[in-house]
């Protein structure tokens, strides 16, 4: 066991050093590994998710790029997916503990530094998060009949928010990145996970094909329109409400309990810390739609529109 740790240690080290580096935005580099950016000890984790992980066909991943409102959507999928035995009471786990603690992230959490967890003792249908781009998913996850409901936002909206959260990061030594600085590297698809757009395209694409595998949703409609949403989630998942739980006020009781309003005034969520060390408060900043308003100049917008635009171009997907 130890052996096999210390392989895929020499493995990595070998393998980052022969990947294209940048600055990063919190971490001191990022490294592009099969198409996308990374610190180190993310491409640690997707490598150590991908030689290990095994999924089974009753798995559901919550995929999604980076401060789309994966906080929100490991939310409303924890509670439905368990509403049977965790109802929404006085002691339903969320308000306990931060959404981070009760779904984690794969290759952030599960696989970080090197860790091989057990997960073959978890109950089904086992709920993951992960960031991992499409093609870089682990080979079983492409091969089992499991389930990945996908969450994009708006670019501009995707930037701001990962702008202002990667400088809450920082070290106060290392002071702020500037708008212009990360707007640029975001630009050039220098992000965490980036290029957003490939990263987008990739997971709306595989829902074109099989749209019983992939579910692609959007913040923005989540926003507006949180109980089809809801219904549309538990349906895909093969949990759909029952005409007594729709009577009984089942989905707009979920949908109340993720808000984010609900949310992030939970004492939990606006003092403690994620066992990884984050602030739990860090993942609730305003929770709207066209934030981005407040903080890109026209030039920026057209700028992000154009490549947008030119991207996404005869794909059918419009952000
Ligand atoms: P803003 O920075 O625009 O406020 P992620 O969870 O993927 O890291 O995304 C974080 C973004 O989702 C933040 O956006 C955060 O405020 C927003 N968010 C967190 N919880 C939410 C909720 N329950 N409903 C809507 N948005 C939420």
């Amino acid at each position: 066991y130890l052996q096999q740790e210390e392989i895929l240690e020499q493995e990595c080290k070998t393998l980052i050093s022969s990947l294209p580096k940048e600055n990063g935005w919190v971490a001191s580099h990022l490294y592009k590994y099969q198409g996308f950016w990374n610190p180190a000890r993310h491409v640690r984790g997707i490598l150590t998710c991908q030689e290990n992980f095994e999924a089974r066909n009753s798995d559901v991943f919550l995929v999604s790029t980076p401060k789309s409102g994966t906080t929100w959507l490991k939310a409303i999928l924890f509670t439905l997916i368990n509403r049977k035995h965790c109802p929404i009471n006085q002691n339903h786990p969320l308000l306990r503990n931060n959404p981070h603690d009760l779904v984690p992230f794969l290759e952030l959490k599960l696989y970080v530094d090197n860790q091989i967890p057990d997960l073959s003792t978890l109950n089904s249908p086992r709920l993951f998060a992960t960031h991992i781009p499409f093609f870089s998913l682990p080979k079983s996850v492409h091969d089992s009949s499991c389930k990945l409901v996908y969450l994009c936002r708006n670019p501009k909206d995707t930037f701001v928010s990962l702008w202002q959260f990667s400088n809450k990061l920082r070290l106060q030594e290392m002071g702020s990145n500037s708008l212009g600085e990360a707007f640029d590297m975001f630009c050039r698809g220098v992000s965490i996970y980036g290029p957003f757009w490939d990263h987008v395209l990739d997971y709306w694409k595989e829902s074109m094909e099989k749209p019983h595998k992939v579910l692609f949703l959007k913040y923005e409609d989540m926003k507006e329109h949180p109980i089809d949403n809801l219904r549309c989630i538990a349906e895909f998942l093969g949990c759909p409400f029952s005409e007594q739980e729709e009577a009984l006020g089942m989905l707009e009781e979920i949908s109340k309990l993720c808000s984010f309003d609900n949310l992030s005034n939970l004492e939990i969520n606006r003092t403690g810390k994620l066992s990884s060390g984050e602030q739990n408060k860090a993942f609730f900043r305003r929770g709207e739609v066209g934030d981005w308003k407040n903080h890109l100049t026209a030039e920026m917008v057209e700028k992000l529109d154009h490549i947008t635009l030119h991207n996404f171009s005869g794909s059918g997907l419009e952000l």
